[in-house]
């Protein structure tokens, strides 16, 4: 979603604001802009589309000034245009914001009739004309600000420039997060660490409900009352190195080939290789008494948590009450609190999953987070965090992250069935040593599959829609492929499970229709050789993913098979990811598609 970016010091700031922003370009927006204070004014440059188009503005039209702010927008309120991009102006106030105003219009109706003049279809722009007001009436900045803050309802991070005070920044944060950098004589604000990471490591979160100044030489920090609090700094881990494209064509193509490292790294937290069991995992959420467990996330962490779902029934005998979250958050569900819930979020920002988890925590369940990001909101409100260590994420379809939250819900679901007793010692060592395992194999994997995928990929960038198919954990793994193929190559594609093909799919089956079948040679195996049969018999284009045994004992009738090495039960969904994921990447590069920033896909989602 948006992205913010904010500079004070005594260095002119404009073209590192823009270098912010590129960092935050992996957010998704659709129009960018900077505003900067210069003797004594503000003055900003917008531009719609992508921020090529702001830097060539720049160009012609420099923006001098040792103060700004700068945002990248994706459009919740009005078309993507440069007037609805910010920085919103009105009377010597710049605001850039990230969320929803959700009273918005009422406020607008409020300042119209005291004669405010709306340029905008933006629901920011309200903060513009309500903080110009409150000088109007004769409030200074700082009281001004605080009057603001208790007007507005809804999801915010805002940055605002005051004409009259060229050595401050005023930012607030309600929901979407915010972080603060701190420089050597200049101060930084960013929507993520990330953003800063050019500048500073040193680092301060601003907790839900915080509103802050920001002069050159550090912050003032206060609470939803107005009272000053303190907030730790921190070092970032994001550095600028970590978050490059290294020798790859596309971030995407990068984390790809990161997820053997990245799950090695995952697994070490959880796994104590040389006893091939788990380490304790101190921040237990009480799994060998709980009654049953739920789990709600959204897209790509939703259908990891749906195969984990798999595994905790499997393996742990625990009922799984499982939703996406915007579903989850309105169903009234009644939960036991004698039950835990998971929540799986790569940012931990993601506004539904927090909503879902706050419900949770209401009716009393104890709560765990699988996430990216430890200072994230979700982070913070659980009772305790499984980190998934996979690194910072740029790419906006999901790889790295999906398959690090595969192998951590899997040593979860085995230290759950490990401590309520239904999986033996042994079952644990041979679950643990196949877990080991999933470095080398990935790694041998993506290196085997590649000219295939390629020769493949380029057969399909013809198709306008592909079926995938999968049963038990290859289900949710299908629809999973699919998600990633529309994401990233815009082709309509859709995952079911295989049994559930006769019940309505089938009809759309011909000889146009390509059918990527997620198969290993597993206990379903025959029952999809039979759907797989099905489908051939209408003339359907069968593209089969297998392992050796699948490829070795069948004679199914397919276009094309992928030959997978034969690999345990509990580490195939990860193993079979990787011809998915480069499948739709591979795709997408070959109709040349905006890989890492799809149109229309932000990735970290803070509104609902
Ligand atoms: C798809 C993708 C999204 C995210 C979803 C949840 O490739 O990345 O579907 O998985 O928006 O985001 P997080 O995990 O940040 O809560």
């Amino acid at each position: 979603m948006c992205g913010i970016v904010g500079i004070v010091g005594r260095k002119p700031v404009s073209e590192r604001l823009v270098e912010g922003l590129e960092r935050l370009e992996y957010r998704g927006y659709d129009s960018a802009g900077i505003a900067t204070i210069f003797e004594g004014e503000l003055h900003r440059r917008r531009t719609e589309g992508k921020l090529v188009n702001l830097k060539a503005r720049l160009k012609k039209e420099p923006l001098s000034g040792n103060v700004g702010i700068a945002h990248t927008r994706w459009a919740t309120h009005g078309a993507p245009t440069e007037c609805n991009a910010h920085p919103h102006f009105a009377d010597g106030v710049a605001v850039v914001h990230n969320g929803i105003i959700e009273n918005f219009s009422e406020l607008k109706d409020g300042l119209a009739e005291v004669g405010a003049k709306f340029t905008t279809d933006t629901d920011t722009e309200v903060i513009a004309h309500l903080l110009t007001k409150f000088r109007r009436d004769g409030m200074g900045r700082l009281e001004a600000m605080h009057a603001m803050l208790k007007c507005v309802k809804g999801a915010f991070a805002l940055a605002i420039l005051f004409e009259d005070d060229p050595a401050t920044i005023m930012v607030a944060r309600n929901g979407p997060p915010l972080v603060i950098g701190h420089g050597d004589g200049e101060m930084f604000l960013g929507s993520d660490a990330i953003a800063l990471a050019p500048f500073t490591n040193d680092i301060t979160y601003l907790n839900d409900g915080d509103w802050a100044v920001l002069g050159e030489t550090g912050v003032q920090v206060f609470d939803t009352e107005g009272k000053v609090v303190t907030r730790p700094r921190q070092i970032s881990i994001a550095t600028a190195d970590l978050i490059g494209k290294g020798d790859h064509r596309h971030f995407m193509e990068k984390e790809i080939y990161e997820q053997p490292e990245a799950i090695a790294r995952a697994l070490a937290y959880y796994i104590n290789a040389n006893d091939n069991d788990l380490t304790t995992i101190s921040t237990d959420i009480g799994f060998a008494t709980v009654e049953s467990l739920a789990i709600s996330a959204c897209g790509t962490a939703y259908l990891a948590g749906l195969i984990g779902k798999y595994w905790f029934e499997r393996y742990a005998r625990l009922m799984v009450e499982i939703d996406v979250a915007s579903e989850f958050r309105y169903r009234e569900i009644p939960l036991s609190p004698r039950s835990a819930a998971l929540f799986i979020s790569q940012s931990g920002e993601t506004a539904d999953t927090l909503a879902s988890l706050r419900y949770c925590k209401a009716q009393g369940l104890r709560i765990g987070a699988v996430v990216n990001t430890r200072e994230s909101t979700i982070a913070r409100e659980a009772d305790a965090i499984f980190p998934i260590l996979a690194g910072p994420e740029i790419g906006v379809a999901s790889t790295k992250a999906f398959t690090c939250q595969l192998a951590v819900l899997a040593a979860l679901a085995i230290g759950a069935g490990k401590a309520r007793g239904t999986i033996t010692n042994d079952e644990e060592q041979g679950l643990v040593k196949s877990l080991v395992a999933l470095p080398r194999l990935m790694r041998q994997v993506l290196n085997d599959i590649k000219p295939k995928i390629e020769h493949l990929s380029r057969e399909l960038s013809n198709s306008r829609d592909v079926i995938y198919l999968g049963r038990g954990t290859s289900f949710p793994l299908a629809m999973e492929g699919a998600l990633k193929l529309k994401e990233v190559s815009y082709i309509h594609a859709e995952g079911y499970a295989a049994g559930e093909l006769k019940h309505g799919p089938i009809a759309l089956i011909d000889q146009n229709m390509p059918v990527i079948v997620v198969a290993p040679h597993d206990r379903f195996f025959d029952k999809t050789a039979s759907n797989i049969q099905e489908v051939a018999a209408r003339g359907g284009r069968i593209i089969l993913i297998t392992d050796e045994m699948g490829a070795s004992i069948s004679k199914l009738p397919t276009m094309h098979t992928i030959v997978l090495p034969n690999v345990d039960e509990i580490i195939a969904p990860m193993i079979f990811s990787l011809p998915l994921q480069l499948l739709a990447y591979q795709t997408a590069v070959v109709m040349g598609r905006d890989v890492d920033q799809p149109r229309n896909l932000a990735k970290s989602v803070t509104v609902e």
